[in-house]
């Protein structure tokens, strides 16, 4: 194998995208070989067994539940791995952060947490839809999962420097001072079915934009992150 090109940025980057999107298809198949595997077994095995009972059942259930898990972690792998590439182009904010509203909103109703919109502007920004729903998203769910019951969610916009500032706030448990110097680096979680690849993906999104992110939390006082999307150069606007 040859040493990845030297002189670092795109060349460097491409080189680990393609060779990190590789191995994770190389999982992939034989993956999905054994699930299918596993349901032909499960299928001859009623037949053998209709009563369904022996612990053969269970054993085959705990595969299949650890290969579904397998499968999930590749899948969150390849989104981060190898990003949709989607060119910005010039958008309006709240219609965008309503729709996402409405999309998440059942799952913050379900888990008892408010979800509050402060829409301050700009009206549009230079964006790419699908990566900041994508990465709004993201920052629900880290949300929520970190947000008790009576709890809230403020999804903010403000308009800095001529660009975006896109905040999920919640009032949820807060990091600690060393969860938070490592919340960015991927596969860091302190979750158990966590891949600790939800903020990497997100800071992956505005860096794409030119753009930067901004973590402010504290253990018991909740937590803001904000995503800031810079105004495009000059001769984008329309
Ligand atoms: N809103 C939040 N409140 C508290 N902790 C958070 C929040 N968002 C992220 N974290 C911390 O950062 C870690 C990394 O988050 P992330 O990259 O999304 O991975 P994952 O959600 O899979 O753990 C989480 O495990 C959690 O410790
Ligand atoms: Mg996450």
């Amino acid at each position: 194998m040859t040493s990845p090109p030297g002189g670092g940025g795109d060349e460097q980057r491409d080189f680990v995208e393609t060779l990190a999107a590789g191995v994770a298809h190389e999982i992939r198949n034989p993956l999905n070989s054994v699930q299918i595997n596993l349901s032909i077994l499960e299928q001859e095995l009623k037949e053998l067994v209709p009563d369904g009972r022996g612990n053969a059942f269970t054993v085959l259930g705990k595969i299949a539940s650890e290969v579904k898990r397998l499968d999930d972690f590749v899948s969150e792998f390849l989104r981060f791995a190898r990003p949709p590439r989607r060119e910005p182009e010039w958008l309006p904010v709240a219609p965008l952060v309503r729709e996402l509203a409405s999309f998440i909103g059942p799952e913050c109703a379900k888990n008892g947490v408010a979800l509050e919109l402060d829409l301050r502007g700009p009206e549009r920004a230079w964006l790419d839809g699908f990566g900041l729903k994508q990465a709004i998203l993201n920052l629900v769910l880290n949300a929520l999962q970190a947000t008790p019951a009576g709890g809230r969610v403020v999804l903010r916009t403000e308009e800095v420097d001529g660009g975006l500032r896109a905040s999920v706030v919640d009032d949820g448990e807060g990091m600690s001072a060393e969860t938070q110097a490592r919340a960015l680096t991927p596969f860091f979680t302190t979750r158990a079915d966590g891949t600790g690849l939800g903020l990497p993906l997100v800071e992956q999104v505005v860096r794409r934009h030119g753009g930067r992110i901004e973590v402010a939390s504290a253990a018991g006082a909740g937590t803001t992150v904000s995503l800031c999307f810079p105004p495009p150069g000059e001769g984008a606007r329309p």
